[in-house]
């Protein structure tokens, strides 16, 4: 039968993940979908380097037309970040009714309206499920688990870098630069550490959360966001013997119609879930008028991880492809928001 044939955008730490489940797994995957996925090329900017995994090198190219513009390509998976050129090679891939799978919280925090609009004109699929808390399958729960019920509170640790620089600043008294190297080291970290230590990526994902949960268009702008970096190990310490956890925390609410989204470093009881969270790990809480309280725990960034979160909408995209049903599947934000900062 036909194989899908998969254009990779970025071959680091997520890419690497994701050429290695598809080549182990293959046979499950085909399995599962009834179609062989195979890829096909890859996108990366310095041909040259020496890489973790080994691959043909005549997959391996710095020319994104060879992607964009290839007729045989069906989908394109984008683990490359950040916002230019990458938006306008999304934006061109659904132009040429290529389905889409990205793992790039930025671009869909700031512009995922504008890509969702292109991709249903298109019909094309368009997911991101590893763009919140890396390998926990969140957006899924939200967009189709608790899709009967009426979601009121989102909270929890949804950032994996300031997680592991917290956990070991109160298990080891650790320095603070000393372990964000290891974190980067570790692939945990974005490209530009300080969009994680500042609480941006955190926020960028309350954003995505409460834009899925709440069915309002979110603006990054609207959720009010404070990182770590202006914690010392002093405060960590001395909430440790005061029986309480440092955590970046992320809330958002929905009272009375009024929504309310912040990022900010809050003493956690040591008695609480929350506080015994440690590492990369990430977990979100979600609280439904009907369902009550659930909580979604897991690791919330690394390569094999993430690429879980990349490869199953890869999945869906193959069964949707099969299927003949691309681009049936999003929700667009049906509900004015209303934000309680404007109603004080
Ligand atoms: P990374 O290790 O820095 O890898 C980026 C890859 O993209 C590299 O292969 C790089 O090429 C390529 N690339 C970057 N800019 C490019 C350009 N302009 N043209 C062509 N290729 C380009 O990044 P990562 O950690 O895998 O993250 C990728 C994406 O996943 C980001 O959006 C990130 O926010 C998201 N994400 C990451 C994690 C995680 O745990 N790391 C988890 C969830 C989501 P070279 O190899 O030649 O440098
Ligand atoms: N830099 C991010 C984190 C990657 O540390 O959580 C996962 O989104």
């Amino acid at each position: 039968g036909k194989k899908v044939k998969v254009g990779l955008m970025g071959m680091g730490t997520v890419g690497t993940g994701v050429i290695r489940l598809v080549n182990g797994h293959k046979e499950d995957l085909h399995n599962q979908t009834g179609m062989e996925m195979d890829i096909a090329r890859i996108l990366v900017q310095n041909p040259s380097k020496e890489r973790a995994l080994s691959v043909h090198s005549e997959l391996i190219t710095d020319d994104p037309y060879q992607l964009l513009h290839d007729p045989e390509i069906d989908v394109i998976v984008e683990v490359m970040g950040g916002i230019e050129p990458t938006k306008s090679y999304i934006l061109e891939a659904l132009e040429h009714g290529k389905h889409v799978v990205t793992a790039n919280k930025d671009l869909v925090a700031l512009h995922g309206a504008e890509l969702l609009k292109k991709a249903a004109e298109k019909e094309c699929d368009l997911f991101y499920e590893a763009s919140v808390a890396g390998g926990i399958p969140i957006l899924r729960a939200l967009v189709e688990g608790f899709s009967s019920d009426r979601i009121t509170k989102m909270m929890g640790i949804v950032n994996g870098t300031t997680n592991y620089i917290l956990t070991k600043m109160t298990e080891e008294g650790a320095a603070y630069e000393d372990v964000l190297k290891e974190a980067q080291e570790l692939g945990y970290a974005e490209a530009d550490p300080s969009s994680d230590v500042g609480g941006l990526d955190a926020a960028r994902k309350m954003s995505i959360l409460s834009t899925l949960g709440f069915h309002v268009g979110m603006n990054l702008e609207e959720v009010e966001c404070k990182g770590i970096s202006e914690v010392t190990k002093e405060d960590i310490l001395f909430g440790k013997k005061l029986g309480y956890t440092m955590k970046l925390i992320g809330i958002a609410k929905q009272d009375d119609g009024l929504i309310e989204v912040s990022v900010q470093p809050a003493m956690v009881k040591q008695s609480h879930p929350l506080a015994s969270v440690n590492g990369v790990f990430n977990a979100v809480y979600v609280y439904g008028e009907a369902v009550g309280e659930t909580m979604f725990y897991g690791p919330g960034a690394g390569e094999l991880p993430t690429a879980t979160a990349v490869v199953s909408d890869l999945v869906t995209v193959v069964k949707n492809l099969k299927l003949g049903v691309n681009g049936r599947g999003m929700v667009a934000p049906y509900k004015e928001k209303k934000l309680k900062s404007e109603e004080q």
